[in-house]
């Protein structure tokens, strides 16, 4: 009898933790947000080759927000005002724009006390995404900021969802590895019964020890090799460079008060 009700103890035990625990899921590409509801929850959307990465570098290095648009039209309305625009499609900067998406040009001499927008291939959209799905709260994650976002997250107040950016609605390994990261570090704090958080974290054991040599298996990295583009991937699976989180607030990114 008493090993009959240990059972039932536990099982009780257990059900209560999912109840009080507020779940974390990581949603592995845009292509299929459709099938989460991300309505008052938190969601921390994912784009390491290179959007977010390259924000929160921006924030870290002075500039008073990013504000991000989907599209270059809406981009170049904010060039003729004078703004300073980073404009990246295919990985490639767009011509008349004043950056690309390279992570190496938002330096403090470059955006310190600027309004920087942003419009990417993937990450922007994301972004837009999120915000279209009334999330109650937007960070930005990359490897750059990973411990103090998992600080952060460690509060657990409300249902995460970890949004990979990928490449064009397609799954990409970079966005799914910092996925992994964050689960590998959160698990105790939420429930996680979604198979994409578990397959991201075997991802992260895979890559952990040597995240710059996995990151060379990315098809992105491969088109950087294509494009000529040097240094980027490496320094964007740096770890912990900065501590600023990068919050949306109305249509700005702002690095959150912590
Ligand atoms: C993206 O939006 O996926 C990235 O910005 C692409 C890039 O930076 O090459």
């Amino acid at each position: 009898m008493a090993k009959i009700k240990l059972n039932h103890q536990v099982a009780l035990d257990k059900k209560h933790t999912r109840m009080t625990k507020p779940s974390l899921q990581v949603i592995l590409t845009p292509a299929i947000a459709h099938l989460y509801d991300m309505k008052g929850s938190c969601v921390v959307v994912v784009d390491i080759l290179r959007a977010t990465t390259s924000m929160c570098f921006a924030l870290h290095n002075g500039a008073k927000s990013i504000i991000p648009v989907q599209e270059v039209e809406e981009a170049e309305v904010y060039r003729l005002k004078g703004f300073a625009v980073a404009a990246e499609r295919n990985g490639i900067q767009l011509e008349g724009f004043a950056f690309g998406n390279s992570p190496f040009s938002f330096t403090p001499a470059h955006v310190k006390g600027k309004e920087i927008v942003f419009t990417t291939t993937n990450g922007t959209k994301c972004i837009q995404k999120a915000k279209d799905e009334r999330a109650e709260k937007i960070l930005l994650g990359s490897f750059l900021n990973l411990d103090a976002l998992i600080e952060e997250l460690s509060n657990a107040q409300w249902p995460l969802f970890i949004f990979c950016a990928g490449w064009k609605e397609k799954f990409n390994l970079e966005d799914t590895l910092f996925a992994g990261a964050l689960v590998a570090s959160l698990r105790d704090y939420y429930t996680i019964e979604d198979d994409s958080s578990e397959a991201a974290e075997d991802i992260y054991k895979i890559a952990k020890d040597n995240l710059e040599q996995y990151v060379q298996k990315a098809s992105h990295s491969k088109r950087f090799d294509r494009l000529g583009i040097v240094g980027d991937a490496p320094f964007c699976v740096k770890l912990n460079l900065t501590r600023v989180i990068p919050e949306l607030v109305g249509d700005r990114l702002i690095v959150k008060k912590t």
